[in-house]
């Protein structure tokens, strides 16, 4: 690099950037040749760079061999299409392009006036996103990086609405003890709000959910009725439509109903199944959900862009803004009696130009484009599942809503639940340990559950053929 006080000059980023390019388009075309997992050992990254910072300037061709050579080996190859575990979050050509010109123009889009372009596109594309999810228009939206800001700013919110002794003023002191609701399959961002909060673990009721991991609504009307009369003050209830293990869908208009009776705020956690509802005919996973307070989703779960994207909507944006608004003089600007500033909606002042890349995956594929890719991802798990239920020796372990199946080996004659939980675990370790396929695992009522998440935009139905021979093969040999 050239002895400057300025930036890396323009002929050096366009050859570096050029070799760049051609790198991630020979990635993204060869992914297959990579494990999906990587085959390092913990702490094998500290060794191999200097404990020191770099104390003079490198060329951009050594940069990148180190990054390639060195860092790449401890790479999890989230993009590859036998990455199976966990939600899909695959990325996408237009959404790898638009990080680029993110990260190029680094704007910041704390007020409208520090760049308007960020502030309205942000706007635009959550509306497109809140009709392809037939969301109703009084459904406002703003961008946060995951889907636990999103739940956290959906219980702040709450907290807000209900705010016992002023809370936003005297903090959480004195006055009723605040109830929040969830399910026992919840995810944990639920539990970690109410900690970041300063609500308490123990006042979170995680409801039983079904034999379908469903909560139960009649056990949410019961758990608030006693609170109520212990004289605590239930607040809100977070409902899932798509939980982490399963996939399970709580029964969002019996618990809006109750909600409304009660007076409780709804917030709906569909991180992974509001993309679902993209799909025409499967519009109806989000029933009900038009009368939530608020709702998440993820467009870096299912929607092909990369992380981090998260959807919040909510019909009470001036409940938000109230908890949340706090302008010191030198942000203040000519316009904000006009304009929407989106620092005032959430913890962050600063804001990265997300709706750039959501922009581009929409223009890109088109509605048409997302639905046909989603309902592919749906079908192709079906289908696996249905493979599962029809072997002898293998059994699902929740029904598929969407495209993730849970299921066992359960080989004829097998029941003790510890030998049927060990070889489970030993089958889920083989599979993963050859690096080819990564899959993942749960546990319901005590018992070990392979899960295994369709959804990646490269993953056919080749790789799900080959992954269940491989599961079969793998059994026959390990029983
Ligand atoms: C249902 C559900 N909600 C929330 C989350 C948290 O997502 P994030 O990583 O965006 O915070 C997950 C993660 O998988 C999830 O499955």
């Amino acid at each position: 690099m050239q002895e400057t006080l300025k930036d890396m000059p323009a002929h050096e980023f366009k050859k570096a950037g050029q070799m760049v390019i051609d790198w991630i388009a020979a990635y993204r075309d060869e992914i297959e040749s990579y494990a999906v997992l990587p085959q390092v050992e913990p702490g094998w990254l500290y060794e191999s760079f200097s404990k020191k910072p770099p104390e003079n300037a490198g060329s951009m061709e050594q940069i990148f061999e180190k990054f390639v050579n060195v860092i790449m080996p401890g790479v999890t190859h989230w993009n590859h299409p036998k990455f199976l575990a966990y939600f899909s979050i695959s990325s996408s050509g237009p959404a790898v392009l638009a990080e680029l010109l993110t990260a190029a123009l680094n704007v910041n889009g704390m007020l409208w006036k520090t760049c308007p372009a960020l502030t309205e596109l942000e706007k635009i594309t959550l509306d497109w996103l809140r009709q392809m999810i037939g969301m109703p228009e009084s459904f406002w939206g703003i961008v946060y990086d995951t889907a636990s800001t999103s739940t956290f700013h959906a219980i702040a919110a709450a907290r807000q609405e209900i705010s016992p002794q002023n809370i936003r003023e005297k903090g959480m002191y004195g006055g009723k003890r605040l109830i929040l609701y969830t399910s026992d399959q919840a995810h944990s961002s639920v539990e970690k709000a109410a900690i970041a909060l300063g609500l308490g673990l123990e006042n979170v009721r995680k409801i039983k959910t079904d034999d379908k991991y469903r909560l139960r609504a009649d056990l949410l009307r019961e758990n608030i009725r006693r609170d109520r009369k212990n004289g605590q003050l239930p607040f809100c209830v977070v409902a899932t439509v798509g939980t982490t293990s399963t996939t399970s869908i709580d029964p969002i208009p019996d618990i809006a109903a109750i909600c409304r009776e009660e007076n409780l705020w709804l917030h709906v956690d569909a991180a992974y199944g509001g993309s679902a509802a993209i799909v025409p005919e499967y519009q109806n996973v989000l029933e009900g959900c038009e009368e939530a307070d608020s709702l998440v989703m993820n467009p870096h779960k299912w929607l092909f862009v990369p992380i981090d994207f998260s959807a919040f909507y909510t019909r009470k944006p001036a409940i938000l803004k109230e908890a949340f608004s706090l302008i010191p003089e030198y942000l203040r600007t000519l316009e904000d009696h006009r304009v929407e500033n989106l620092m005032d909606y959430g913890m962050q002042l600063g804001r990265r130009f997300r709706a750039l890349k959501l922009w581009f995956v929409l223009q890109y594929f088109g509605r048409q484009g997302i639905i046909n890719r989603i309902r592919n991802a749906i079908e192709m798990a079906q289908d696996l599942a249905n493979k599962i239920d029809q072997h002898p020796d293998f059994e699902k372990m929740a029904p598929t809503p969407f495209s993730t199946i849970c299921f066992r080996a359960h080989p004829h004659g097998l029941n003790d639940t510890e030998k049927l939980n060990r070889l489970n675990k030993e089958l889920l370790q083989t599979i993963n340990e050859k690096g080819e396929y990564f899959i993942s695992h749960t546990r319901l009522n005590e018992e070990y559950v392979i899960r295994i998440a369709v959804g990646n935009i490269q993953t056919d139905q080749h790789h799900l053929n080959h992954l269940w021979n491989n599961l079969q093969k793998t059994l026959s040999k390990l029983y």
